[in-house]
């Protein structure tokens, strides 16, 4: 079978971190896994280059685009190549058959109708690099996906029919895999129900893009940044060719055709489950097999973040506990889909555990028993009448782990590869093959080693896709080859072996402290300064509040009236019913900047604005300021 494997291409805006290394490590053990099956696997994976958001980091590091993107780009390939990535393709936006390849798309979807010319006004969030509809803002204006203030822009624009496919779209949501984690789905199917609204597929306020077709003769365009990094799942695979699309699924298009996977984050879901199904249908292109979405990455509880200097950093940590031990952590950590916390911690109990004690400890009692037993030879001819028990039980983990990791669950993937290593550890323990040879049983002794050389044999082969150093080790000291026929004899048949060991180094040390400093925050950016004067314009108050309800059709916004001491009160909407309930907030004291020119929001007058201080408890809060004792309302804030 032909599949393709895609990780996100990354943006190059910034150094690899582990929410990349997260992603491209799922990849590659499925790509290795599905390999070793024997199927045909294309695995990309590759970097974003194009856009506002990169076009700005550039200049903030006083380079131009493409050599910013040139220099991170290095840096993603060198960490992957570092880690063994087993890759096929680095696609980067800026290659020129990728180049091609978009603009041969643009020709056809507008040749097809698909596209056509209008304006946009809209709130845009450059680092999401998207529009969000004015009732999804926080606070009226910041982004609903990352928090960041949104700049209104209005521009000449060409949009995609996407409310073309909506049928199509929620047909195609009714296939089992297709979305993943189910849960994620109905989030998507609720949001399709909702009504799509055509899609602005080209921008004028900046210009490092791909520029559209020549046909179109439009040079002050260029190509929306997700339209543009989607078509890098194809690009690659050949798409394009001398000017003309490929559609017909020839040489590795055929690898999407029959099998493609997309593993992404949760917060890229939509471009991946709405917009990119949606180009692919207008192309007359099959759709995606599975599209599969983790959850994020926290640093000791903790949301990461440059100013905190908590960033995990893949190599540091490779580094400082070697490759292996770090994609075990980060395969094994969390169910896939939900959010994982990375501490030294949390790592060096499972390298200490699981990876030392279940692990490295059998392939040593497995080697020490044969060496002292039968001359390093392990005779399985007694195995399945001595032990089925034990196989039966051990097959049905691994019927359960192919399922899982079908489904990009690595984690139940290695739990169950672990609950075969447990029942040979657990066979160790109960028949104590030492005490079968002191009474004469020397056939029982052999055969309980016989049991635990095949259940780690098989734990190797499942368990090579994940940790391929680490297996490879297991199968050279054991005497045998990780490779399809062997999964096909000891997994797909379920069969046993004989073996031949040899003396070996422990596999995995132990780790008795952390090995990698703390995370020191970073200097806060200076913020500009002011004079007093510049204070002395806002005028703050404190004032009760009076009434306050929720705003109709608004998830976000309270209406405010609120007592600041003058002859009326004031009406202020605030978007802060995420955080409060309406009726909690009646008689309390709050901040007010009184002299803020009234605004209209979802045409209801603002008179003010109440004040409140933003935290983080996993996520972004807001906490309304107020004094420590009552004050006379309209009392001076400064
Ligand atoms: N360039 C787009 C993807 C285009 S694919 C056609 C992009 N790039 S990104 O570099 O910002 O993010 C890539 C991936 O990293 C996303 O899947 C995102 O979910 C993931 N992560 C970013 N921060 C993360 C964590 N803290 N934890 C886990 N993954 C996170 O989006």
């Amino acid at each position: 079978m032909k599949r393709l494997i895609t990780s996100p291409i990354y943006y190059v805006n910034d150094i690899p971190h582990i929410g990349h290394a997260y992603t491209t490590i799922i990849c590659d053990t499925l790509a290795r896994f599905y390999r070793l099956k024997g199927d045909d696997v294309f695995f990309i994976t590759g970097t974003d280059e194009h856009g506002q958001k990169i076009e700005g980091a550039a200049a903030k590091n006083n380079l131009k685009p493409k050599q910013m993107s040139d220099k991170i780009s290095a840096e993603f390939r060198a960490l992957w190549d570092s880690f063994d990535i087993s890759y096929d393709h680095f696609v980067r936006t800026t290659d020129e058959s990728h180049e091609r390849t978009v603009k041969a798309v643009f020709a056809r979807m507008y040749e097809s109708g698909d596209i056509y010319k209008g304006e946009y006004e809209g709130n845009y969030c450059v680092s999401c690099e998207s529009y969000f509809p004015a009732n999804q803002l926080i606070d009226g204006e910041f982004c609903p996906d990352c928090g960041k203030k949104t700049s209104i822009i209005k521009e000449e624009s060409y949009f995609f029919a996407l409310s073309k496919y909506e049928k199509k779209l929620l047909e195609w949501y009714e296939s089992d895999k297709c979305i993943l984690p189910r849960g994620k789905k109905n989030e998507v199917i609720n949001f399709v129900k909702s009504g799509l609204k055509d899609l602005s597929i080209t921008r004028t306020s900046f210009s490092w893009g791909i520029s559209l077709p020549g046909i179109l003769n439009e040079p002050k365009h260029v190509v929306y940044v997700w339209l543009d990094a989607l078509f890098a799942y194809l690009s690659p695979l050949g798409l394009e060719q001398n000017g003309t699309l490929n559609l017909a699924g020839q040489g590795n298009m055929a690898h999407f055709n029959e099998c493609g996977v997309h593993i992404i984050g949760k917060d890229i879901l939509r471009f991946h489950a709405v917009f990119w199904p949606a180009f692919l249908l207008s192309l007359g292109l099959p759709l995606p097999k599975m599209v599969a979405a983790h959850g994020w990455w926290t640093r000791d509880g903790q949301k990461m973040s440059k100013s905190k200097g908590n960033i995990v950093n893949p190599k540091e940590v490779a580094a400082a506990y070697g490759i292996e031990q770090f994609r075990y952590f980060l395969l094994r950590e969390v169910p896939f889909g939900q959010d994982g916390d990375f501490s030294q911690r949390a790592l060096i109990d499972r390298i200490n555990s699981e990876l030392c004690n279940d692990l490295g400890n059998l392939l040593s009692r497995i080697v020490g028993m044969s060496s002292k037993y039968s001359e390093y030879k392990i005779d399985a001819s007694k195995l399945e009448a001595k032990h089925k028990e034990e196989l039966d039980a051990a097959s049905e983990h691994i019927n359960t782990a192919l399922k899982e990791i079908d489904e990009a669950n690595m984690s139940r993937y290695l739990e169950e590869i672990w609950r075969v290593l447990n029942i040979a550890n657990a066979a160790v323990a109960k028949y104590e093959p030492w005490t079968l040879v002191k009474n004469g049983d020397i056939d029982g002794a052999n055969a309980v080693v016989a049991l635990c050389a095949n259940l780690l044999a098989k734990a190797a082969i499942l368990l090579s896709p994940a940790l391929p150093k680490t297996a490879a080790k297991i199968a050279d000291t054991m005497g045998f080859e990780i490779n399809t026929e062997n999964f096909t004899h000891f997994i797909t048949q379920n069969s046993t072996k004989d073996f031949t060991t040899k003396a070996c180094d422990a596999l995995f040390n132990k780790v008795e402290s952390e090995l990698m400093m703390p995370p020191v925050p970073q200097n806060e950016p200076q913020s500009e300064q002011i004079k007093i004067d510049d204070f002395a314009k806002c005028e703050i108050k404190v004032g009760t509040v009076l009434e306050c309800e929720n705003v109709e059709g608004s998830s976000k916004l309270l209406k405010f009236k609120v007592d600041l001491g003058e002859s009326a009160p004031r009406q202020i909407l605030s978007g802060i019913a995420k955080f409060y309930n309406a009726s909690e907030l009646v008689g309390k004291q709050v901040c007010v900047l009184a002299n803020l020119k009234p605004a209209k929001i979802m045409g209801l007058e603002s008179q003010g604005m109440i004040l409140s201080a933003e935290s983080e408890d996993g996520g972004r809060k807001l906490v309304l300021l107020g004094t420590h004792s009552p004050v006379k309302n309209g009392a001076i804030v400064g």
